[in-house]
């Protein structure tokens, strides 16, 4: 079987540079790049020529047509991009199968250990062993791993990774074994991608440092066409509801055809309401730690000593205390204050860590304790530093500025200890994780799940300093790991709808961190289920859920009717006419997990699962938490007698506090499985 991948790699062109050709009857400075919307066409072409014929008749016919449709899609939409003035695209709107026209939006990049802290291990279980794509490269340069390389970004480009964001993100969902990988003799080990016997193919979508909306759309048609099983999205953009949503439209059409869509929740976190690429149809995967450190601990003249991180790690480094100062933000030093000492900065400002190390080591600084600010809390990376450092959590940055404060002779130094594991707070939140509610649609809890993301090592397409490998943080890090798990899945359970492995990696998430406490925030408080979801994917206990909740392409349809969306507009997201003749509330979509209103009424949701254990089995059904909330669950236990047999249940949750925050589980045991559903009951924001 294939399993492959889209990513936006990246490479440098603006579309409106290369801007085109000769019209005479436009000012060319005019033109925009539209992405235009058509009804959808019952009438199926057989050819893409045919399309594009029916495309082109959209635009004026005094125009040079090859010089403005950009391109003509079939899979992901009925519609195209081309380059349009107001003027044209008004006259476009009186035509008959006009649906929308916009300018296209620009889209951000988010920018070995990791298998096995998720428990894979090789020979065994999901790993045990297990080929077309279209190569635009000369042929040689593909092979049995990378099946397909194309670029969308400019005409005649080769498919080349000239940023690394593709790179970095195939490494982790696929990459194969690669013995003795290390950044800096750091994390050194066999470094391998979750799903190292999966196929890869790739789409260059992206600009340097964005990606244009007709692009990434190109990249999914084809990928669509391609017939790619996974398909990965580590960029997003901003809240839009669905129907002018490309990421959401494009991923609805790739999950009717049976393709899995991991999609990144963002860099945006920790604010509330913050999460990306969160349609019901996409894996919404957060962001958290493992338990590996490069460790580099601050030791002071009181003897206190606070593990921080470096992946600069001096084997001559003195271990005799010298002075420290408090240099806060660190933008400018004066050398007088600051020769000789370990020098105190801050994360705050403009400046990056490693600016910062500079002004430090060019004032004849001997090292750098960089500590975080609040909002950053725990979540310390290991990077390749100009002068010895360690980053350090807020609260232990407080308890040191606290020791300098209180004596006139504080003195330190940095005692660096190598690769550490066995993290007991891991997996831990990391603070630039997205978090939900998603403000347009609050009856789905996101994001769904949350996957490692922090000091990752990763491939590198381009050599810096002899380097392979380089250690990366970030959201684009997590949802490539949850397409390798989805892809081991898929492999495994070649029937399984996109929604049942989603259920499976949710319903099987494990809530408690090595230490086997609730798994924390970067605040290293409990984390909420805002933050986390269904919790951190535990890959071979999704292997074996026992029950899935499954929901079918056309579910979705009556969940976008209760958004009180158009028929246009779900049409539009769906690629097919709809009529809006029933409505669910969102919260009674057949999701895996909960997320509830608080209402003064008691409401009453129905959920159906299907087994997908063992043909005669029987579950009951437990609740916890869900504190100043009232829930029952009708039946109490089904019984299954066959498997893909499906059984429902009813939870009625009534809210005895109508303002306050409220979560728990509802968990289905057998003698074999739990299957754990999370539930948020909250008071949701009106939108306006
Ligand atoms: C085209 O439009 C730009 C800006 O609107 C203007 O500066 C330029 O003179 C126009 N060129 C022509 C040939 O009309
Ligand atoms: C139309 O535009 C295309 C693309 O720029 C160009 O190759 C072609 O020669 C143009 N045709 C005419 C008739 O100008
Ligand atoms: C690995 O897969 C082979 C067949 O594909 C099977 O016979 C064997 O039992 C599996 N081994 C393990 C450890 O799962
Ligand atoms: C691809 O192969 C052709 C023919 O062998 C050669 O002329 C061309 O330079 C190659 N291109 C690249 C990018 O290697
Ligand atoms: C990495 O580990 C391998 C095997 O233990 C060893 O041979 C190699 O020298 C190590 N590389 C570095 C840079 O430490
Ligand atoms: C440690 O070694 C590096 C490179 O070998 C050297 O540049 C640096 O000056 C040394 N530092 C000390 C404190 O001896
Ligand atoms: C640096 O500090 C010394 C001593 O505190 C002071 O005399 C000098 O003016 C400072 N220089 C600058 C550029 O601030
Ligand atoms: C849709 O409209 C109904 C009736 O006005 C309202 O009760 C419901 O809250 C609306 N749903 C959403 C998601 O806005
Ligand atoms: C669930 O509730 C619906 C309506 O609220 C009812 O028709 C159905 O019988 C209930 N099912 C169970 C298993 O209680």
């Amino acid at each position: 079987m294939n399993l492959k991948f889209i990513s936006t790699f990246l490479c440098f062109v603006l579309l409106h540079s290369s801007k085109t050709f000769g019209d005479h009857f436009t000012n060319q400075s005019d033109l925009e790049t539209y992405v235009v919307h058509l009804e959808f066409h019952d009438q199926l072409f057989s050819n893409s020529k045919d399309v594009l014929l029916w495309h082109q008749s959209f635009l004026p016919t005094n125009l040079n047509h090859s010089s403005r449709i950009l391109y003509s899609y079939r899979h992901v939409f009925n519609g195209f991009a081309a380059m349009l003035s107001s003027d044209e695209v008004r006259e476009m709107e009186k035509k008959p199968g006009f649906l929308s026209a916009r300018p296209q939006r620009i889209f951000q990049m988010h920018t070995t250990h990791s298998p096995s802290f998720l428990g894979l291990h090789q020979n065994v279980g999901l790993w045990n062993a297990s080929n077309s794509g279209k190569c635009e490269f000369n042929v040689t340069n593909c092979n049995k791993k990378l099946i397909g390389a194309r670029n969308f970004v400019q005409p005649g480009m080769l498919p080349i990774d000239e940023n690394g964001h593709g790179t970095q993100t195939s490494s982790i969902a696929a990459g194969n074994f690669v013995d003795g990988a290390n950044f800096y003799g750091n994390a050194n080990g066999t470094a391998v991608g979750i799903a190292p016997r999966a196929h890869v193919a790739m789409y260059k979508v992206c600009g340097v440092l964005w990606c244009a909306e007709w692009m990434i759309l190109d990249g999914f048609d084809a990928a669509i066409e391609d017939g790619v099983d996974v398909i990965v999205i580590p960029m997003g953009f901003g809240h839009p509801p669905f129907y002018d949503d490309a990421i959401a439209i494009s991923t609805y059409s790739a999950m009717a055809k049976g393709i899995f869509v991991s999609g990144s929740a963002g860099n945006h976190g920790p604010g509330s309401g913050t999460v990306m690429n969160e349609a019901p149809w996409i894996l919404t995967v957060g962001d958290s730690t493992t338990d590996r450190k490069i460790s580099a601990v601050a030791v002071l003249g009181n003897g206190a000593e606070y593990e921080g991180e470096s992946a600069f790690q001096p084997t001559n480094f003195s271990q005799k205390l010298l002075p420290l100062v408090n240099g806060k933000a660190c933008e400018s030093l004066n050398t007088s204050n600051v020769k000789g000492k370990i020098v105190l900065c801050d994360t705050s400002g403009d400046l990056s860590r490693n600016v910062k190390g500079g002004r430090v080591k060019n004032a004849g600084g001997a090292g750098m304790i960089l500590m975080n600010e609040k909002y950053r809390g725990s979540t310390t990376f290991s990077e390749y530093d100009v002068v010895p450092t360690t980053q350090v959590s807020y609260k232990d940055g407080q308890e040191i500025i606290n020791y300098v404060k209180s004596t006139s002779t504080p003195v330190g130094t940095i005692s660096f200890k190598g690769t550490r594991m066995g993290d007991k707070h891991a997996p831990t939140v990391a603070y630039f994780s997205a978090r939900g509610p998603f403000i347009p649609s609050q009856g789905i809890l996101k994001p769904d799940i949350i996957g490692p993301a922090v000091n990752i090592l990763a491939a590198w397409p381009t050599p810096i300093a002899g380097q392979m490998f380089d250690l990366l943080y970030g959201t684009s890090l997590s949802c490539p790991h949850l397409a390798g798990v989805a892809a081991l899945l898929k492999n495994a359970h070649p029937n399984w709808s996109p929604a049942a492995i989603k259920s499976a990696i949710m319903t099987t998430a494990d809530i408690v961190n090595l230490g086997n406490d609730p798994i924390q925030d970067e605040t290293l408080e409990p984390a909420d289920l805002l933050t986390i979801g269904s919790g951190h994917v535990n890959p071979s206990r999704a292997n074996d859920p026992g029950l899935v909740y499954d929901i079918q392409p056309e579910d979705y349809i009556p969940y976008l009717c209760g958004l009180n969306y158009t028929d246009d507009q779900v049409s539009l997201i769906v690629n097919k006419k709809v009529h809006c003749t029933t409505s669910i509330p969102q919260s009674e979509l057949n999701y895996p997990s909960f997320s509830i209103p608080t209402e003064s009424s008691a409401q009453t949701y129905t959920r159906t699962v299907t087994n997908v254990g063992e043909a005669s089995s029987a579950y009951t059904v437990e609740v916890y938490g869900l504190k100043g909330v009232e829930v029952t669950v009708q039946p109490k236990i089904l019984k299954f007698t066959a498997l893909n047999q499906k059984a429902s249940y009813n939870v009625t949750v009534k809210s005895l506090d109508l303002t306050g925050h409220s979560q728990g589980y509802i968990i289905w045991s057998s003698d074999r499985h739990s299957v754990r559903s999370p539930i948020k009951v909250f008071p949701h924001i009106s939108v306006i």
